[in-house]
């Protein structure tokens, strides 16, 4: 089954092997790695090793970070999605997290919100859960701009592996139509 989803600017679907020169290019770059606790990757080998882990999400959860691409050039800019998480976070187990990472090309754009606002309405509406989640380590106002955007609420502030980090989320019935886009679901 092939599920895409298509918003203004952008389509969204799972990641695929064949991405791997563009998940090198986002994931080997210090910058884009600033505020995410890892290091960059330095060989492309990694990247294989990142979509086969994402891929295993889709298979096991029905669900995980899906490509970003831009809607007009087919150009992957970037991931975006929702990862099924079992470990305890923040008191939280068993929970959709929302999570973006874009190649800095992009960036300032508006594509991480665009993205992030249809995610959450797939959440609601497809998925059928009842809240969704997401954390930025503090200090990364973009980020924590493009879940302010798309109608999430900064609900608490916690340590994680003795780094700060804001703690978002959003329930069902709280995403208002100006920050929901409209989102089509195509699935064949
Ligand atoms: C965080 C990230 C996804 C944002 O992507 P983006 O497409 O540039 O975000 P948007 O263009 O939708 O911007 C959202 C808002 O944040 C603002 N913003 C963007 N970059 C900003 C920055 N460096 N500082 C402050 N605000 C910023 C934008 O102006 C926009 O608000 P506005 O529309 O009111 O102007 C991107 O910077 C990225 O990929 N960073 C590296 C990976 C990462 O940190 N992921 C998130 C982990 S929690």
């Amino acid at each position: 089954m092939n599920t895409f989803i298509e918003t203004e600017r952008l389509i969204l679907r799972g990641i695929l092997p064949s991405d791997r020169e563009a998940m090198f290019r986002l994931d080997s770059d210090p910058e884009v790695h600033c505020y995410l606790g890892g290091e960059p990757l330095t060989d492309i080998g990694q990247a294989d090793e990142v979509i086969r882990f994402i891929r295993r999400q889709y298979a096991d959860n029905g669900i995980g970070r899906w490509a970003v691409l831009h809607k007009h050039t087919g150009t992957f800019i970037g991931w975006a999605g929702l990862k099924w998480l079992t470990e305890p976070m923040n008191g939280h187990t068993h929970y959709y997290d929302l999570g973006y990472r874009f190649i800095k090309e992009f960036w300032g754009k508006g594509y991480a919100t665009e993205a992030a606002r249809a995610w959450v309405d797939y959440a609601f509406r497809i998925i059928g859960t009842d809240a969704v989640y997401a954390l930025t380590e503090c200090g990364n106002t973009a980020s924590d701009n493009v879940l302010l955007k798309a109608g999430f609420r900064l609900a608490d502030r916690f340590e994680l592996e003795g780094v700060a980090h804001n703690w978002y989320e959003i329930k069902k019935g709280e995403c208002n139509a100006r920050q929901c886009t409209s989102i089509q679901v195509i699935i064949s």
